[in-house]
């Protein structure tokens, strides 16, 4: 009788990574090392077909991309971060599982949204635990900003999804505060339905902390015009919060043990 094969299933923390590690013949290319110089990515030639876009910007060592690309077969898939080491990971998971429908590339997530995606190509943009750079001279590098979310706009499809989340209620409040000129935006209280013990690895570590979790979810306001855009980018406040002290301290810890449970 043949041996059954003992799938290979990865763990962060306990939880479970989607997908299996396949036989290395069976692996993909996931990381997209060459960006164009000039103009947005060709998505066509990039997957090999025309499929809805979901997007994960600053997606870390890409937990929640990686999932949603195993139980989205029908849905293309981008994952950006700033950060080379974490895309490593990122791409390595990717790999190993042979999935086809997903790439990860190294940039800051404004350039990826402003410059490499093509107007009205993206389905879902998400963004988990944005860096909330605690640092005040650093306020100016937080990504969601009224610029970042007109560029969101103008990437998104008609009645396009943006999904936020944090565990910095200042991060929260300041996000509410602006998102709504965009998008139709509603709070979400408690854990994604899909994920039940976290869908990234930082929201993993959080709940395992006990902390506050602050989640929503939008839909693009489709009537906005790009003279609208250009207006609430100039008027809506820019992102000068002070961050809770205890942060601090999670995310000195975090940024020492990147990747060792
Ligand atoms: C707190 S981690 C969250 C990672 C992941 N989304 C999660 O929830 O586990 C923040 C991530 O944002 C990335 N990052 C920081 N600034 C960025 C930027 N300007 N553009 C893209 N990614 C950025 C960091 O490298 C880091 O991986």
């Amino acid at each position: 009788m043949q041996e059954r094969k003992r799938r290979k299933i990865e763990r962060e923390f306990g939880v479970p990574i989607a997908g299996e590690i396949l036989e290395p013949e069976f692996w993909t290319q996931t990381a997209l090392k060459k960006l164009p110089n000039q103009g947005t990515l060709d998505l066509n030639e990039l997957f090999g077909r025309t499929a809805p876009l979901i997007v994960d910007v600053g997606c870390g060592n890409g937990r929640f991309i990686l999932g949603s690309s195993v139980w989205r077969e029908s849905h293309d898939h981008l994952g950006a971060d700033i950060l080379p080491v974490v895309i490593r990971y990122a791409t390595r998971r990717g790999n190993q599982r042979g999935l086809k429908n997903l790439r990860f590339l190294v940039t800051d997530g404004l350039n990826f949204v402003e410059k490499l995606l093509p107007t009205g190509s993206v389905t879902e943009l998400h963004c988990y635990h944005p860096q909330p750079y605690h640092d005040p001279e650093k306020s100016l590098e937080r990504l969601l900003t009224p610029r970042f979310l007109a560029a969101v706009h103008r990437v998104l499809v008609h009645d396009g999804q943006i999904f936020l989340q944090t565990d910095s209620k200042a991060y929260w409040d300041y996000i509410k505060s602006i998102v709504s000129n965009f998008f139709s935006f509603n709070e979400r209280i408690g854990c994604w339905p899909d994920a039940p013990r976290g869908r990234t690895r930082r929201e993993i570590l959080s709940l395992k902390r006990g902390m506050n979790i602050y989640r929503g979810h939008g839909t693009r306001l489709n009537n906005l015009t790009e003279n609208d855009l250009q207006k609430l980018e100039s008027d809506l406040p820019m992102p000068l919060f002070t961050t809770e002290s205890y942060l601090q301290k999670l995310d000195y810890e975090e940024s020492q043990s990147n990747e060792k449970e």
